[in-house]
C-alpha cells in the first residue's frame, strides 16, 4: 500500500513537469501558455516553434505517463491502481504543481501511460489519431475521437483496464471543453505540419 500511494504522488509529480514549457524555454521561444491556443501541449509547440520541438514535447509528455504506470506494472501493482496513476500522471500534466497549477490537456501523457496494455494499443491510438487529423485537420477532434474510441479498443485488447482507461479518455474530453467550444463555432484552427519541419 506504501508503495503504492508513492507511486500515485510520483506519477502526479513527473506529470507535473511541463515539457512545453521547459522546452520553449530551452530554445528561446515564447511561454506556450501565452501564444497560439495558450495551452502547453506538443500541438501550440508545433504551432510556436516548429516540428522538432513539438516533437520533444510530444516525447517527454509520453515518458511522464509511461515511466510512472510502467514501473508500476512491473512491481506487480494492479489494474485498478494503475489506473489510479495513470489518472495521477495526468493530472500533473493538467495541473502541475510546479507550473501555478497551469498545464495542458493529457493527451500524450495519458497515451505514454497506457504503455503497460501493450503496443498493440499504442499502434491502434497512433493510427487511430493520424487517421483522425488526416480527415479532419483538427488535432483537438482527433485526439476527443481517439480517447473516444480507447476504452473500445481496451475492451477487446485487455478487458481489466477498460474502465481506468474510460477514465483517463472523460479526463482527457473535458479537458479540450474550449476546443469543442471552438470546433462548434468553426474558430477552431486546422493542424499543419507543412512549413513546421524546417523551423
Ligand atoms: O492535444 C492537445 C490538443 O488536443 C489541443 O491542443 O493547442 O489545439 O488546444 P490545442
Amino acid at each position: 500500500a506504501a508503495l503504492t500511494i508513492f507511486m500515485i504522488l510520483a506519477a502526479y509529480l513527473a506529470g507535473s513537469v511541463s515539457s512545453a514549457v521547459l522546452v520553449c524555454k530551452m530554445r528561446g521561444l515564447p511561454d506556450p501558455r501565452t501564444q497560439g491556443s495558450g495551452n502547453p501541449g506538443a500541438t501550440n509547440v508545433l504551432r510556436i516553434g516548429g516540428a522538432g520541438s513539438a516533437a520533444m514535447v510530444l516525447f517527454f509528455d509520453m515518458l511522464k505517463g509511461a515511466a510512472p504506470a510502467y514501473l508500476a506494472y512491473i512491481m506487480g501493482i494492479n489494474a485498478v491502481w494503475l489506473g489510479v496513476i495513470a489518472i495521477a500522471a495526468c493530472l500533473g500534466h493538467i495541473y502541475p504543481v510546479f507550473f501555478d497549477f497551469k498545464g495542458g490537456k493529457g493527451v500524450a501523457t495519458a497515451f505514454g501511460a497506457m504503455a503497460p496494455i501493450g503496443e498493440g494499443l499504442a499502434f491502434a491510438l497512433m493510427g487511430t489519431w493520424l487517421v483522425m487529423v488526416f480527415i479532419t485537420r483538427y488535432s483537438s477532434l482527433a485526439a476527443i475521437l481517439t480517447a473516444l474510441l480507447a476504452p473500445v479498443y481496451t475492451h477487446y485488447l485487455d478487458e481489466r483496464f477498460t474502465i481506468p482507461v474510460a477514465m483517463l479518455s472523460t479526463l482527457i474530453i473535458a479537458r479540450h471543453k474550449d476546443n469543442i467550444v471552438r470546433l462548434v463555432q468553426g474558430k477552431e484552427p486546422r493542424f499543419s505540419i507543412r512549413n513546421k519541419l524546417k523551423k
